[in-house]
């Protein structure tokens, strides 16, 4: 948070012009006020670092200032002036939360080490603040991540080998496969710890905004432009910048980004002057960059900018293993989050739920279990609490129609077997019949033991019809 915006506000002009000229000697940037009412509108308007306010203006005084600007909300840091060294309106001026005050006639050193001390408080309290949050994201981000598969051991161990360095990082998944969570984990895992963390989403901003937002504009740079803004890439100088959904990102703004990882340096849009960044590149994408790049939507150069370290979140479906964690993770936070007695999820849901394709991945868990904590009053969640998912909809993918198949097959059985209410022995022949029939007959067979009389019945079809399957779909038969 350095010290960079400062108003005054006094009605005599010697004084406006004596700090004005100071503090524009300094660097800062100086607006002025000529009384409270004018100084009031500025603050509305504008966002200072530091006013230094006159206690004796006409219209509204610096103290009646200083409890709007409370009002506001704002931790503007406020300095009162007063003209007589009268200990009374210092100690107002205190009580009503100035940050200090100076008597007038006053010498530039005064001024001088006053703003030394806001400064250095503002320094101060910007690593606070940072810190404190940073302590607070890390240590969520490394309670939050959920997952021991083959395949998320991976991405741990590439997070933490990358941690030291600043090199540029692509993140690839499916939708919901925690693409966000693992930016973080990279940025809060390494040196840049401290310093900011932002994320800007390239598909969900307009591209004219898309470009001010990312390289800052200066003032009146064009319509709608008011004041001069810092860009994102700015914003995360010494940190990390995280380009989500960077397959979205325009051509044009494509190359831009290319120079200024090769310059490491930013323009305004509007302005002219070359601002040195120094920041860390995490990208993520949805999409397929190397389809995109075969055709020209997606630059080569700035692929391979940006695919030093790749990191493949692979889709839910592909790590099973981990489904069981991330339900109780999910089942857990949902209950708290909730104010829920805690519940508990039965064998044949975590079977359920191990079986289903995802195609929404890990968001897709976590929505379903908060749903059947919302929907369900018992304190244990078995499989019909998860009914949505079982329509066996995955496009067939090896393996894993298999699987689900099973578990679908499982869960017939056993609610055969103990009358749960609410499935019907006869629907899955016909739910799955088109896409899967074939599988879905030999499965049956083999978990009956190739009891034809038990599969047909499992099946909801008659005997005949299924010997008449049976050829048809040349399944070939085993002994029990
Ligand atoms: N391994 C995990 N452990 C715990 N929570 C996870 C994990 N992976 C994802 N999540 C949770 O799932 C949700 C989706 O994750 P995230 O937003 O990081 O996915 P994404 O890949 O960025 O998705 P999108 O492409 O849709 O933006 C979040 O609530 C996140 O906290
Ligand atoms: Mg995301």
């Amino acid at each position: 948070m350095p010290l960079n915006r400062i108003l005054v506000a006094d009605d005599e002009e010697s004084i406006r012009w004596v700090l004005s000229k100071a503090l524009k000697q300094k660097g800062f940037s100086v607006d002025l006020a000529h009384d409270g009412r004018h100084a009031l509108e500025l603050i509305k308007d504008n966002c200072y670092d530091l006013a230094i306010l006159d206690i004796k203006m006409p219209g509204i005084t610096g103290l009646e200032l200083l409890d709007k600007v409370r009002e506001l909300n704002s931790d503007l840091l406020v300095v009162i002036m007063t003209a007589e060294a009268s200990m009374k309106n210092a100690v107002e001026a205190m009580k009503r939360g100035a940050y200090d005050y100076i008597t007038k006639p006053f010498d530039l050193d005064v001024i001088d080490a006053i703003i030394e001390k806001v400064a250095r408080a503002r320094d101060i309290a910007g690593q606070v603040t940072t810190l404190k949050q940073e302590l607070k994201d890390r240590y969520q981000v490394e309670k939050n991540i959920v997952g021991n598969s083959a395949a998320m051991q991976e991405v741990y161990k590439t997070i933490g080998k990358v941690a030291v360095s600043d090199v540029t990082i692509l993140i690839q998944g499916e939708s919901g496969t925690g693409k966000e969570l693992v930016a973080r984990a990279v940025h809060f895992n390494s040196g840049r710890l401290g310093k900011p963390f932002i994320a800007i989403n390239c598909a969900a901003i307009p591209r004219d905004l898309l470009e001010s937002e990312l390289f800052g504009s200066e003032k009146g740079a064009f319509t709608g432009a008011g004041e001069r803004k810092q860009g994102k890439f700015e914003q995360a100088n010494h940190g990390t910048l995280f380009l989500d959904e960077i397959g979205d990102m325009p051509l044009d703004l494509q190359a831009k980004i290319l120079r200024v990882l090769q310059e490491q340096e930013v323009t305004r849009i509007g302005g002219n002057q070359n601002i040195p960044v120094d920041v860390r590149i995490v990208a993520a994408t949805n999409q397929s960059l190397v389809e995109k790049v075969r055709q020209k939507e997606f630059r080569e150069d700035l692929y391979y900018r940006l695919n030093v370290v790749p990191i493949t979140l692979a889709p839910l479906r592909e790590r099973r293993d981990d489904i069981p964690a991330l339900a109780n993770y999910f089942l857990s936070r949902s209950c708290a989050e909730m104010s829920a007695s805690p519940k508990r999820l039965t064998d044949d849901a975590l079977e359920l739920l191990k079986s289903y394709s995802w195609p929404g991945n890990v968001r897709e868990l976590e929505n379903s279990v908060k749903r059947a904590v919302i929907l369900s009053n018992d304190p244990l969640l078995t499989s019909l609490d998860f009914g949505g998912l079982l329509p066996v909809s995955e496009t067939p993918q090896s393996g894993s129609q298999e699987t689900s198949l099973e578990a679908l097959v499982d869960l017939k059985l056993r609610s055969c077997m103990n009358g749960i209410e609410g499935l019907d022995k006869g629907d899955i022949h016909a739910m799955v019949l088109e896409q899967v029939e074939r599988p879905l007959i030999r499965l049956v067979l083999e978990k009956c033991r190739w009891n034809q009389v038990k599969a047909a019945d499992i099946l909801g079809i008659n005997r005949n019809t299924l010997r008449k399957k049976i050829s048809e779909l040349q399944i070939e038969m085993k002994r029990g």
